[in-house]
Order: structure tokens, then C-alpha cells, then sequence
């Protein structure tokens, strides 16, 4: 049997545009479904001259798709309801499922993050601050309270006074005076409990059902390859498997019913928190990328470190997930900078590697190797949505040679090419759901 199913993933550090790829591709869909992460993913469309920034609905939600928030996926109630709140206030009919067995992130989540972070100095990964390490370290250690609980009044207070006492005894390890109110976040996780209640299901025994009648699946992840906890470079990432790996785990859904898995890379390498970053630019060609492609945090605001793309870590990302087909976006956003570097490969002690080093103490001292292309020139952004709509053949040639580059570099098709913020502003180059 045929699964109408697709994957969308980031394959490096977050923020190369599954948001807006997402959208692009859910025209065709019927379901959108994030599987893992949480509010700390910040996930842009336009469509319709409207800017959503997503942190936990799926980027379905502008077409009203049917759109649904995994078990692997950690919850921000306060968060979930503002963001539909959000659509509400647009008008925009939400068709949400949510899973019974995802985990809930509560404040005392939020304020350890901090707390960690700060103890951790030189292994601080600079986290969005959402909670999401420590709630996934109770689902781990098995005491975390899942959505199943929130909306079952008596089970939630039993666990949350347990779950409480013990946080409030760690916290208290860090400030000695700190207060807990365990009626108050009762009383404010209890309302949250019964609004979210009518949307709270068994996703992973709906979804397999949906995608046996045939339904067009989207999984869309959040964060990207690089920073899985699993295969990404510990500890500067994420706690959860933000790769394709991921999808089984975050859905109930078997890896034979997953199909083609679409990658997707930046023209260029960016990336928020801490970590070695080998390609990274500390100069003026990387603040005009910043610049140009309006490089800062979706969530945070934080201004994002800027590289030349990787190849090499590319490559890496590409394995782990079985990646055949990619997109490339905001190439618009190198307009203007000659010459531009790809990176194919690292010395390290004055050899070349044949694979990358996940370790972050080794990837501290690899030194990039480098190709030169010819840069493209400045368009305006309309220049650019006209090249969009007459297609492939009409992009500046400079830019040609380097996506040819790179497929070829990294042996895989290119699906689809986005040149603009918005859904008009992408080249396909191949169909899905068709
Ligand atoms: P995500 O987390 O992977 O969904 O990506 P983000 O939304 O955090 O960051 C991508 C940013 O680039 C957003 O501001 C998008 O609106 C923008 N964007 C996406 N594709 C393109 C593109 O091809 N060109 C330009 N200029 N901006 C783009
Ligand atoms: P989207 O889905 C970019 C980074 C943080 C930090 C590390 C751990 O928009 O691509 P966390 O709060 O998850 O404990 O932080 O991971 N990070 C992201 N970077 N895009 C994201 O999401 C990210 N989500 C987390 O900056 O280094
Ligand atoms: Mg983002």
C-alpha cells in the first residue's frame, strides 16, 4: 500500500524555513502534525499579507487544515490557548487534536530552565527559556504530568502537589527563600484543563487511521537534525529527536507508513545558542546576511550567528535521516555578496575528515574547507516574485551554478526553492500528493 505521508524537517540548526515549506506543501495536504518540541520553536508563514509565527500549532493552521499536536510534542497550555486564541481573532476555523500522552510544561519547568542554564556556564546550549529540557526530563525520570491528567481535575491535583513538592525542594537548592503556590497553579492549570479538554484524543490511533483511509500527511518538525539530542551536538541542542527520527516515537505512527522525507537547508548557515559553529562568520559579510535575512530569533529576538553553509554537517544530517529531497530557502537573502563560500569538508589536526564530528570539543578545532561562487546581484522584492513565477530557468545564472553545487555535493533532488517570505515567492521543482 501507497501512505500519502510526508516529512518536513530542518536539517541543521533550526530557522531554515519549515514554516513557510510547511504552508507551501499543506495546500495539497489534509493534516498537518507536529511531533516533538515545544513553544521554543518559532515557525513563520505569510500568506495573504497576514505574518503567523507559530510556536506549537502547525503551520496548517492558516488553510485550516485539520492539524494535530503529537505525544512526542511538550505543552505550554497558556501558550497553546493564546496561539488560538490568536486564529480566533482572525477568524480562522481551528481543526485541532491533541494528544492525551504529551507532557505538560508547568512555571516551575521554566524557572529550573533558567536555573540550569546559569549552573551549566561553558555547557549553557543558551535555551529559549520555554521549559522544554526539564519537562522532558520528567517524562524521562517518569513523573511528569501528561495532557490525559490536566483534564482529569482529581488525577491532576494528586500528581501536581507530588510533582510540586519535589521541584520546590530543588528549587530551593538554587534560591533558599523561593515560594511555591501549589493552589494557584492548580486553580490556572485546572481552566487550562478543561479548555483544551474538548481537543484531547488518543492522536496516535486517529492518525493511523487517517492515513490508512489515504488522507495527505504532513509531520512537520521543529529545531533541526543538528540539534537532536540523540544525533545533534549535545549538550547545545534541544532535548528531544528534532530529525525524522523522531516522527514513530512523537506519533504512533510506524516508520512504513512515513514517507519521503524533504529536508530542509538554508543558503547559508544560522544559528541561535551556544555551540562551536565551524563556518561562522564574525564579520561584516555575516552581519549584512543578519541584515538581509532579518536573522533574529523568532521567539527570542535574539540576533542569530550567521555562517557560510555546511556541507559537511549537511551530509551528516542527510544520513541520519534518509534524505533524499531538499529545498533551499532564503536565497534571495545572499543577493549582492561576492564571492560566497560552500563549505565541503574540515581539516582537523592538518587532516582532512571523512566524516563530522558530532563532539563539540573536536568540532572546536576543525577548520572549514572551502569552494568560492560567484555571487548574484541585488534584485527588489518584486524583481524576485517575478522570477518566482516564470520558474527555475528564469533565476540569476551565478545563483544556478550554486544550487548546482550543492545538489550535487550533497547527491540529492532539489524539490522545491524559495526566493521570498511569502508562499508565491517558491520554485517547485517537485510535486507531492499528487
Ligand atoms: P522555521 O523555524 O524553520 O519555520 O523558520 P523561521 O520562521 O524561524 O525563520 C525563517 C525566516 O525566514 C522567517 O522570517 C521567514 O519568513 C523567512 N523566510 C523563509 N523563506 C524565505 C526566503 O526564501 N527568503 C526570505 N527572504 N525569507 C524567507
Ligand atoms: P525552530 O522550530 C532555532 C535552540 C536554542 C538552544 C537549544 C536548546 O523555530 O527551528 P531549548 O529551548 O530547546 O531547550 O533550547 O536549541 N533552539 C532553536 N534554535 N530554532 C528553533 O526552533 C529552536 N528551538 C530550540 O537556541 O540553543
Ligand atoms: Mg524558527
Amino acid at each position: 500500500m501507497r501512505y500519502n505521508t510526508v516529512a518536513v524537517i530542518g536539517l541543521s540548526w533550526g530557522d531554515e524555513g519549515k514554516g513557510k515549506i510547511t504552508d507551501f506543501l499543506a495546500q495539497k495536504a489534509d493534516i498537518v502534525v507536529r511531533y516533538q518540541g515545544g513553544n521554543n520553536a518559532g515557525h513563520t508563514v505569510i500568506c495573504n499579507g497576514i505574518k503567523y509565527k507559530f510556536r506549537l500549532i502547525p503551520s496548517g493552521a492558516p488553510l485550516e487544515k485539520e492539524i494535530i499536536i503529537g505525544n512526542g510534542c511538550v505543552i505550554d497550555p497558556k501558550v497553546l490557548l493564546s496561539e488560538m486564541e490568536n486564529l480566533s481573532k482572525l477568524n480562522k476555523k481551528i481543526n485541532l487534536k491533541i494528544s492525551s500522552t504529551a507532557h505538560v510544561i508547568f512555571p516551575f519547568h521554566q524557572i529550573l530552565d533558567e536555573l540550569e542554564e546559569k549552573k551549566k556556564k561553558d555547557y549553557a546550549a543558551g535555551t529559549t527559556k520555554s521549559g522544554i529540557g526539564p519537562t522532558y526530563s520528567d517524562k524521562a525520570a517518569r513523573w511528569g504530568l501528561r495532557l490525559f491528567d490536566l483534564i482529569h481535575p482529581e488525577i491532576l491535583k494528586e500528581k501536581l502537589i507530588k510533582l510540586a513538592k519535589i521541584k520546590k525542594d530543588i528549587i530551593n537548592s538554587y534560591i533558599s527563600d523561593w515560594k511555591l503556590n501549589v493552589d494557584e497553579i492548580y486553580e490556572e492549570y485546572y481552566n487550562y484543563g478543561q479548555k483544551l479538554k474538548p481537543y484531547v484524543i488518543n492522536t496516535a490511533f486517529y492518525l493511523n487511521q487517517q492515513i490508512d483511509k489515504g488522507k495527505k500527511i504532513i509531520f512537520e518538525g521543529a529545531q533541526g537534525a543538528l540539534l537532536g539530542i540523540d544525533h545533534g551536538m549535545y549538550p547545545f541542542g534541544t532535548s528531544s529527536n528534532s530529525n525524522a527520527l523522531g516522527i514513530s516515537a512523537g506519533t504512533g505512527v510506524p516508520p512504513k507508513k512515513i514517507g519521503p522525507i524533504i529536508g530542509v537547508i538554508k543558503a547559508y548557515t544560522s544559528r541561535v545558542g551556544a555551540g562551536p559553529l565551524v563556518t561562522e562568520l564574525n564579520n561584516e559579510i555575516g552581519d549584512k546576511i543578519r541584515t538581509q535575512g532579518g536573522e533574529y530569533g523568532t521567539v527570542t529576538g535574539r540576533p542569530r550567528r550567521i555562517g557560510w553553509i555546511d556541507l559537511f554537517n549537511l551530509k551528516y544530517a542527510i544520513m541520519i535521516n534518509g534524505v533524499e529531497d531538499i529545498v533551499i530557502t532564503l536565497l534571495d537573502v545572499l543577493e549582492d555578496i561576492d564571492p560566497l563560500k560552500i563549505c565541503i569538508g574540515y581539516e582537523f589536526e592538518e587532516e582532512e575528515l571523512e566524516s563530522w564530528p558530532i563532539q563539540s570539543e573536536l568540532l572546536e578545532k576543525c577548520n572549514p574547507i572551502y569552494k568560492t561562487y560567484t555571487g548574484w546581484k541585488k534584485l527588489s522584492r518584486e524583481e524576485w516574485s517575478e522570477i518566482a513565477k516564470n520558474g527555475y530557468d528564469n533565476l540569476p545564472k551565478e545563483m544556478k551554478t550554486y544550487i548546482n553545487a550543492i545538489k550535487e555535493e550533497l547527491k540529492v533532488n532539489i524539490a522545491m526553492l524559495s526566493i521570498g517570505p511569502s508562499r508565491e515567492d517558491t520554485i517547485v521543482l517537485k510535486d507531492y500528493f499528487d
